[in-house]
């Protein structure tokens, strides 16, 4: 049997763990939706609570909103995506299979048709004489496909709505509101976490082609004329940049560019969206301690550049040599396009009075992909078994870790789980969930289960515990064990915790 890659070996332990487990699985499953279990649900809100700690908790001119994940058809028109949110598509005349078009495309035959027309690609498709890759069967003519998921509202026919796509668009919605009753003032920001869908043809590897996903969005708003930047408080930061020009060459090489450079050199036009690109660098190399040469920041070409933008960098990361470099993180540059095309289609101002100038603000857009940094996470983190630990392990920074530390009674018998129970009881109200209790099987299987999801800390209680009030706590990392007092035990893990 050949050697399963990293993506299959972090989704079994997902599967066996109850970590993220397919939708409907006992009826098959649904494809490109997950759920989050108990284990992975933590790990996810403890990366959301960072993410509201870099991006959201430090300004107070950024507040958060949580909107309606189905809008009418009316916000779509509007922003476009009934339009130009689509992709090209073609399908096996034999089996029945489709494919993206532009993706088998350069599949087959390595070149890049990004931005092409349904014509266009046809005609390349035609010249080169592809065929279904499955059964060689015909292939159609492509059309494009609307990946927006649609649903009708009450029984009344015709009353379209969509599940959003992005959850950007409530923001965009409500600005007018939320800018008068939150008393905003430019620049400001209205954050949004939550679901977005998009009917992709092939969601595949596991978390990052998924067809309902978690996304963390910020739309700030601000006088493109004055856009009081604070660049000096990130002016030092190296940004690892893969520029158009490189891309062009096909030379690929990454070169640091400071935010201030990317400016004067007219990569970005955006002051808030390269402060943007320094925070996330940044969050992701400091706080999630993604290594960072496995951190680019991408220009995207003027072809794959969304039509509602001015201007892309896609922060990617290198999940492994199968997966390669994904986007985890668009940052869009909006300008006034949204506001003012709700503007247009509702009848409504959206502009806001500045200095006695009536002006529609401009936008610019970072859009974390929750899922995917989770899955960065799960496979940055991973180490398969070896001679030395005979299970997989992972070894996640404690602040994203599900709990801090699991608290096991060596055996169970004579009075090692009530004593347990009792230390455990006592960090509990402390670390609350961050704790938990275990004493089923050896304490080698309560060891491993513990690594496997990443707990960087257990504490056994055992025989000399009833003798000193002293008990073990292992680390994750090293698997050294020392002996604590019980008294100091919550100081101890709390000091850990902080590093
Ligand atoms: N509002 C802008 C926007 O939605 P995007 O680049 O299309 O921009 C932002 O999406 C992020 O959402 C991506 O960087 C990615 O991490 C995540 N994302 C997009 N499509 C996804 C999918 N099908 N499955 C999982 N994550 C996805």
């Amino acid at each position: 049997m050949s050697e399963r890659c990293l993506l299959e070996k972090v989704f079994a332990l997902c599967a066996r763990r109850g970590i993220i487990i397919p939708t409907a699985e006992i009826y098959g499953g649904l494809s490109g939706f997950f759920e989050y279990g108990p284990v992975g649900l933590r790990i996810k809100q403890k990366l959301l609570n960072l993410w509201r700690k870099w991006f959201v908790d430090p300004y107070d001119n950024i507040v958060e909103i949580e909107g309606s994940i189905v809008l009418p058809e009316k916000v779509f028109e509007a922003s476009g995506h009934l339009e130009k949110f689509v992709d090209p598509i073609t399908q096996c005349k034999k089996c029945g299979t489709i494919y993206r078009a532009d993706h088998l495309i350069e599949e087959l035959l390595g070149a890049n048709v990004e931005g092409k027309s349904e014509e266009e690609l046809t005609k390349i498709m035609r010249e080169n004489n592809l065929r279904c890759p499955k059964c060689k069967g015909e292939l159609s003519d492509v059309k494009v496909f609307n990946l927006m998921l649609k649903t009708n509202i009450s029984p009344v026919v015709g009353n379209i709505a969509y599940l959003r796509p992005e959850t950007a668009q409530n923001i965009f919605i409500n600005f007018r509101r939320l800018y008068t009753a939150c008393r905003l003032k430019l620049p400001c920001g209205i954050a949004q976490i939550g679901f977005s869908f998009r009917n992709e043809i092939s969601p595949r590897q596991f978390l990052i082609r998924l067809r309902g996903f978690t996304q963390a969005e910020i739309e700030l708003f601000y006088d493109p004329e004055n856009e009081e930047c604070k660049l000096e408080e990130i002016s030092d930061v190296k940004l690892p940049i893969l520029t158009r020009e490189e891309q062009i060459k096909g030379t690929y090489k990454v070169n640091e560019f400071t935010p201030k450079e990317l400016i004067e050199k007219k990569i970005a036009f955006s002051k808030w969206q390269v402060y943007y690109l320094a925070r996330e660098f940044l969050f992701f190399t400091q706080e999630l301690k993604i290594p960072k040469d496995r951190i680019r920041i991408r220009h995207l070409l003027p072809e794959e550049t969304a039509h509602y933008s001015k201007g892309n960098f896609d922060v990617e990361i290198y999940y492994d040599g199968e997966i390669g470099w994904r986007e985890v993180v668009g940052n869009a540059y909006r300008t006034d396009y949204d506001l003012s095309r709700h503007s247009e289609f509702s009848n409504e101002d959206l502009s806001v009075d500045v200095d006695n100038r009536k002006i529609i603000p401009h936008v610019t857009e970072p859009s974390f992909g929750i899922d995917r940094i989770l899955l960065a996470l799960l496979m940055l983190n991973y180490h398969d078994k070896n001679e030395d630990r005979q299970w997989c392990w992972l070894s996640l920074p404690i602040k994203l870790s599900p709990y801090i530390a699991g608290v096991f009674p060596l055996v169970s018998k004579d009075d090692l789980p009530r004593k347990a129970r009792e230390i455990y009881e006592m960090l509990k109200e402390e670390f609350g969930k961050d704790v938990f209790y275990d004493e089923k099987g050896s304490i080698g299987r309560r060891y491993a289960r513990a690594d496997e999801i990443g707990v960087p800390f257990c504490i056994t209680i055992d025989y000399q515990t009833l003798e000193d009030n002293t008990v073990t706590l292992r680390s994750r990392d090293t698997r050294e064990q020392v002996r604590v007092k019980v008294e100091e035990l919550k100081d101890v893990i709390r000091n850990l915790c902080k590093g």
